[in-house]
């Protein structure tokens, strides 16, 4: 969603800001804007509708805009369509203070009614500009008291930057239920959506959280709870360089990320594979939780969703107990059937998915045990979980997800392995073996990576497809879906993934001559149904591209059109290893089709509102 950006120092603010809302374009990317307050004319907007180029060209990359306080914002339309008057910041009615904001103010038009009973003009359809005009009508002279007053009022999720022409050396900046980090600088704080923004200036930062509001000048920042006492903020240091967050020479980063990920399964698996075991980082978990666990849920969005239905065949398999996997947007209103001998399984990259957030507290608020899989270190699901296992992917910047995607699936896999050390339910053997293969799977990658010109001339075939399909059974079934999220949200093609037996049960009516099916049938025990279901396809005249094992390529040969095939390893790893050409194929798809990669139509990487 949007991503927002503060600096008060003694540079000149506004190439800071740019720079800043640069690396957070990936949150959303139809309009841009920028309040500075300038000492001779006072608070000034620039905003412009579409990328942030288009900001940039603008202001001569922030060099026309003096002033060296001021906020910047990013925007994901939620209310009102992207429009210049629609764009942050707004500002109040009288010019005196600008606010961006990321997350929804759920009870605005109550108070945008209240407002204007009162003879207050809006301006936009925006929820944020009744924030805006409320601290205008409660100021008095202090906008810190205003901002108290109307945090109190507001309903809904926010990260709130505020500047106010009065109190030109100070940002105020305030959160619930969406992330604010808080920089600290030399001579100069800041605020962002996230520590991309700020990697470049410092490494010092503080997490906000829900209820706080921050004051940040040029020589500090004091954060108040929400009964406005002071409190101090721990501080942590970010440990990765600006270089991870920028395209290192790669054309795109989703490109980029998929090339990390031999290296991001290395960061993820090693350290905690020791003497043929998993040690995982210390957990509140105890054995006898684990011993008398009853039911295992994993809540997730979109591809983290896609990791819980591997993890599904993963964990029953190796634990033999139940476990559900449910969307986090229908988990909540879902009436779901957990309690204190359960372990709900959040998983998200972002760690600030709104509907997996509140998916989170529901599990909490019912007795659940929860463990966060997470990526961005302190974001509010790894810090409410009981437990968090970090993934260490690093920064992704990619709107679609691939390498937080394998560094999740990886950890899930290994929570598994250390609940069978505890539950006794795999032999030594076997789980030194499964391990093994863990560690062989980073150079399996590397060897898949080292040569994707035959995905790359797949693609060129099958780019002008209009709707694709992928089957698989089993763990293949739950790759399917990947690669077809994959495929439509960077492609724009429309593609559905279906059980492979499930087809023939209605919807094999759109397969026509010349329809393309994927077909997954990497995974061995059922590789004969595998085949009978890209026969079924083929006598009703669809084009199959194959995905199997080295090993099976001569047998997929002979019912498949174009072969795709993967290293042999544990099978209960394989989707480790099939996401990469589904990810690959994806990407050389839409890169034919010159769509936008890094940033599709319509989506941004963090979903902070439901
Ligand atoms: O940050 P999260 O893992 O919670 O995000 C969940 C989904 O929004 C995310 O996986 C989305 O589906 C990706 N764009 C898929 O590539």
């Amino acid at each position: 969603m949007c991503g927002i950006v503060g600096f008060v120092g003694a540079e000149q603010a506004a190439p800071i800001l740019l720079d800043g809302l640069t690396r957070l374009e990936y949150r959303g990317y139809d309009s841009a804007g920028l309040a500075v307050y300038d000492p001779e004319r006072g608070l000034q907007l620039t905003k412009a509708k579409g990328r942030l180029k288009a900001l940039a060209d603008l202001t001569n990359g922030g060099n026309s805009v003096p002033g060296t306080v001021g906020i910047g914002h990013t925007r994901w339309a939620t209310h009102g369509e992207p429009s210049y008057a629609n764009s942050h910041p707004h500002l109040s009615n009288s010019g005196r203070i600008a606010v961006v904001h990321n997350g929804i103010i759920e009870n605005y038009l109550e108070i945008k009614e209240y407002l204007i009973s009162q003879g207050v003009t809006f301006h936009s359809e925006t929820d944020t500009e009744v924030v805006v005009q409320l601290l205008e009508y409660y100021y008095k002279g202090d906008i810190v008291d205003a901002a108290f007053k109307v945090l109190h009022r507001i309903e809904g999720s926010y990260a709130l930057g505020i500047v106010c022409a009065d109190q030109p050396d100070q940002l105020v900046a305030a959160r619930k239920d969406s992330p604010l980090v808080l920089g600290y600088g030399e001579g100069c704080n800041f605020i962002a959506s996230d520590v991309t923004a700020l990697i470049k200036y410092t490494k010092t930062v503080s997490y906000m959280e829900d209820g706080e509001l921050a004051v940040v000048t040029r020589d500090g920042i004091q954060v108040y709870n929400n009964l406005r006492q002071p409190i101090e903020k721990e501080k942590s240091i970010v440990d990765w360089d600006i270089s991870d967050a920028e395209k290192g020479g790669y054309e795109h980063f989703m490109f980029k990320e998929i090339m990390e990920q031999p290296e991001v399964l290395r960061k993820a698996a090693f350290p905690r594979i020791k003497n043929g075991r998993v040690e995982l980082e210390a957990l509140s978990l105890t054995d006898d939780f684990i011993r008398q666990l009853s039911r295992i849920c994993i809540v997730a969005c979109g591809s983290s969703y896609h990791v819980g239905m591997v993890g599904k065949y993963i964990l029953e398999g190796l634990l033999r107990k139940p476990v559900d996997v449910a969307l986090a947007s229908e988990f909540r209103y879902a009436s779901p059937i957990i309690d204190e001998n359960s372990l709900v399984i959040v998983i998200s990259q972002s760690g600030e998915t709104l509907d997996t957030m509140a998916a989170l507290r529901e599990a909490k608020r019912l007795g659940a045990k929860t463990l966060g899989i997470v990526n961005v270190v302190g974001s509010t699901i790894a810090k409410e979980s009981d437990d968090v296992l970090y993934t260490w992917a690093g920064p992704e910047i990619a709107v679609a997800t691939t390498k937080a995607y394998s560094s999740q699936l990886i950890v899930l896999g290994l929570l598994g392995v250390y609940f069978t050390q505890v539950l006794g339910t795999m032999p030594d053997d076997e789980r030194e073996e499964l391990l093994r293969q863990i560690q062989l799977l980073p150079s399996k990658m590397e060897e898949m990576l080292s040569y994707t010109e035959d995905i790359q001339y797949f693609a060129s075939q099958f780019f002008n497809h209009e709707s694709i399909f992928f089957i698989g059974r089993n763990l293949d079934y739950a790759m399917g879906l990947e690669g077809s999220l994959k495929l439509k949200e960077i492609s724009y093609i429309h593609s559905e993934a279906y059980a492979a037996g499930e087809l023939k049960h209605g919807t094999i009516s759109l397969i026509v001559p010349g329809t393309l099916v994927v077909a997954l049938a990497t995974y061995d025990p059922l590789f004969d149904k595998a085949v009978s279901n890209i026969v079924e396809v083929k006598s009703r005249g669809a084009t199959v591209l194959g995905l199997t094992t080295e090993g099976r390529e001569s047998q997929m040969g002979k019912v498949a059109d174009a072969v795709i095939t993967i290293p042999e390893t544990h099978p209960l790893l394989l989707p480790s290893l099939s996401v990469v050409p589904l990810q690959l194929f994806a990407y050389y798809v839409a890169l034919q089709r010159g769509c936008d990669i890094d940033k599709p139509r319509n989506l941004a990487k963090s979903v902070t509102v439901e």
